[in-house]
Formats: structure tokens, C-alpha cells, sequence
């Protein structure tokens, strides 16, 4: 509500937002006019804004688990208000309690996304940022993993997040502000075997993001790809469930068995990162005046970016086997 100076001048007044209720009487000077007009105004900010707290609202996929459910945790500890969107809503009850809405999304279901997308707008009546984080990794050999398992790699990993994207972006363009945050990988500008359908999905949503970011631009929104390294979530397990699925006992099963070894061995060693420190880089991407295009971050990312960076094909291929090995000998 915007209150006008002459209402301040002609009567007693008294103004009221929960928690704040203040009297004022009329101001009998131009000086103490304006003082009344700050104080009106201060009191019809709302709480976030009164504790000089951002006053944006994020829709995070993938919220139940890992990364996502970092996030919200990182976000709403900066005063965000956090939509925490999963299709497991029962693993999300500690963030309820911790102030975060809860949404049931599927992010291969239109239906679901869209209500979704609705509930935000309805609630909050604006969307600042998506992060866009469900996904996992489909692996096994390429010959051996069905087609059907790759395709729904992709409608979770990218169609997801770009069918979400669409939905958000009209309330987006109408604020003329906004900033859409992908999580990719590290892995979404380099590969390593038997993680074929894994990086295509990556590498996609690498190329998807760069031309939105141009395409967006002169609508005042912005887009941010997050690549993190190894990171403990229960990915890991989702990743080895695969692998020793598909390839785990035909042609393959050597290399695929040694790569099993190495996520095994690396989830205890100190190459992995904890969730927060992707949430971290996260709140930074999304509170950053001007955001960098990419983040790497933790587990390793930074280093096998630049290797990937510096080396022919060929020598990081051969980078990548030296590290299969190491973890089949490990
Ligand atoms: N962990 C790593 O080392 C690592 C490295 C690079 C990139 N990443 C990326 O980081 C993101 C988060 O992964 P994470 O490691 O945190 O894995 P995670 O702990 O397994 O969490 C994955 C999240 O995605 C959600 N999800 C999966 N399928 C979904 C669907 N169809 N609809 C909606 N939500 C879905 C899951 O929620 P529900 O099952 O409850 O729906 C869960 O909350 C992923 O995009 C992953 O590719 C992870």
C-alpha cells in the first residue's frame, strides 16, 4: 500500500503490518512529512525486507535429496523464500519446518510441472529464480542400456528442466527481471565411459543453457550453469545401480566393474565434496549482481575442467582410462 503525503498531513494516522503497528500525528512541517512518509513505507515493507533480507522467491527441482535439498536449506538461511519442488514430499518434512513450501513435482509429468509453476505464482505472486537440479545418472555401456533408459535421461535431465524453463520464463519477461540456474556437471563439458547417455544429457543442457542466456538477454534474464565435481549424495548409488545393471556381468563388465570400484572408493575418500558446497557456489550464482555463465564447483571439478581444457582428445582419454585403472587396482 502506498500511503500519499496529503493523507499524512490532514489526519492522525495509524499504520499496521503485522508484527509493526505504529500512531502518527499529522506532520506539522515538510521534514517531518517526509519522516512520516519513511516510516509508512518502512512499515508496509514486509519482514524479509524490513531485515534488509532479499525479497525473492526460488523454485528449486529436486529437493528432496543431495544438492537440491542443500540448497534450499542455504537459500532460506539468506531469507529466500524457497519452493522445494520433488516427487517424494515425505523426505522433505525437515524443510517445511526450516519455512520452505512444499510442491509435489514430477519433472517428467507436464501436469505436475505446470501446477507447480501455478502454486508459486498463486502464492507468491512472482518467481525470481529456477534452479533447475533434478536429475541423476542413467550408466552402463551404451550397447547395453535399453533406448527407453536413455530417453528418460534425457526427459529428466533436460526436457525437465526445459519444459519448467518455458513455464516460468512468461512471469519472468512480465517483471523483466529473473535468472534461470542449471545445474549441469563437470561431466557436461567432458566424458568419461560408460556414462554416455549421463554426459549427453550434460553436454545438452551446456548448449541448451548458452543459447537461452543470449536468447533472454534482452529480457533482463540471466542464465547460470553450476558444474560440480564429485559430490556425496545418493546419486553415487544410483549411478553403480545402473552400471553393474547394464554391464556389470556381459563384454564390458571389466571396465565397468573398475569404474564401480572407483565411485565406491572415491565416495569415502576425500576427492568428494559435501552437498554444501554446491550450495554455496549456488546461493552465490543466484545473488551475484553479475553472475559468471559457469560455476565449477568442488570435488574435483576445477582441475578436470582445466585438464579438459588443456589436453588433446586423445591424452584426456587416456587421463580418464589412467583413472579407471588406478580404481580397478584400487
Ligand atoms: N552428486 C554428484 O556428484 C553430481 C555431480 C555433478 C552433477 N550432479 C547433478 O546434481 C543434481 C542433483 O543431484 P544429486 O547428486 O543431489 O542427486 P540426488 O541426491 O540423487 O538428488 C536428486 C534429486 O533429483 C530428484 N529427481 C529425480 N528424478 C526426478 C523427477 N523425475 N522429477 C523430479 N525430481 C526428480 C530427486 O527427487 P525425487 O526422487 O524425490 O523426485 C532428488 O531430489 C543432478 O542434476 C545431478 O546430475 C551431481
Amino acid at each position: 500500500m502506498k500511503t500519499t503525503l496529503s493523507t499524512l498531513t490532514t489526519n492522525p494516522l495509524e499504520v499496521e503490518q503485522s508484527p509493526v503497528r505504529v500512531a502518527l500525528e499529522p506532520a506539522k512541517s515538510k521534514t517531518e512529512l517526509t519522516i512520516n512518509a519513511d516510516i509508512v513505507n518502512y512499515v508496509h515493507m514486509d519482514e524479509n525486507n524490513r531485515r534488509g533480507r532479499p525479497n525473492k522467491t526460488v523454485l528449486v527441482t529436486g529437493a528432496s535429496s543431495g544438492i537440491g535439498k542443500a540448497s534450499v536449506e542455504a537459500l532460506l538461511g539468506c531469507g529466500y523464500t524457497v519452493f522445494a519442488g520433488a516427487r517424494r514430499v515425505d523426505r522433505m518434512d525437515s524443510l517445511a519446518k526450516a519455512g520452505a513450501h512444499l510442491v509435489a513435482l514430477d519433472v517428467t509429468d507436464d501436469a505436475s510441472m505446470k501446477a507447480a509453476v501455478d502454486a508459486v505464482l498463486r502464492e507468491a505472486g512472482r518467481i525470481d529464480v529456477l534452479l533447475n537440479n533434478a536429475g541423476y545418472g542413467a550408466y552402463g555401456s551404451l550397447e547395453e542400456v535399453p533406448l527407453d533408459e536413455g530417453r528418460r535421461q534425457f526427459d529428466v535431465n533436460l526436457f525437465g528442466l526445459a519444459r519448467l524453463t518455458q513455464l516460468v520464463l512468461p512471469a519472468m519477461r512480465e517483471q523483466g527481471a529473473g535468472r534461470i540456474v542449471n545445474v549441469s556437471s563437470s561431466g557436461g563439458q567432458f566424458a568419461g565411459p560408460f556414462g554416455t547417455w549421463y554426459h549427453a544429457s550434460k553436454f545438452a543442457v551446456e548448449g541448451l543453457s548458452d543459447a537461452l542466456r543470449m536468447e533472454l538477454h534482452p529480457f533482463g534474464i540471466d542464465v547460470v550453469v553450476i558444474q560440480p565435481g564429485a559430490i556425496v549424495t545418493e546419486g553415487s548409488a544410483i549411478i553403480r545401480g545402473g552400471l553393474m545393471k547394464y554391464s556389470g556381468d556381459g563384454p564390458y563388465r571389466v571396465g565397468a566393474r573398475a569404474l564401480d570400484k572407483m565411485l565406491a572408493s572415491s565416495d569415502k575418500g576425500s576427492l568428494p565434496s559435501p552437498p554444501a558446497v554446491v550450495a554455496k557456489t549456488i546461493v552465490r550464482a543466484v545473488q551475484a549482481r553479475k553472475p559468471r555463465t559457469r560455476y565449477a564447483t568442488g570435488g574435483g571439478a576445477g582441475l578436470l575442467l582445466f585438464l579438459r581444457r588443456l589436453l588433446t582428445d586423445r591424452a584426456f582419454d587416456a587421463v580418464m582410462r589412467m583413472f579407471l585403472m588406478q580404481g580397478a587396482n584400487s
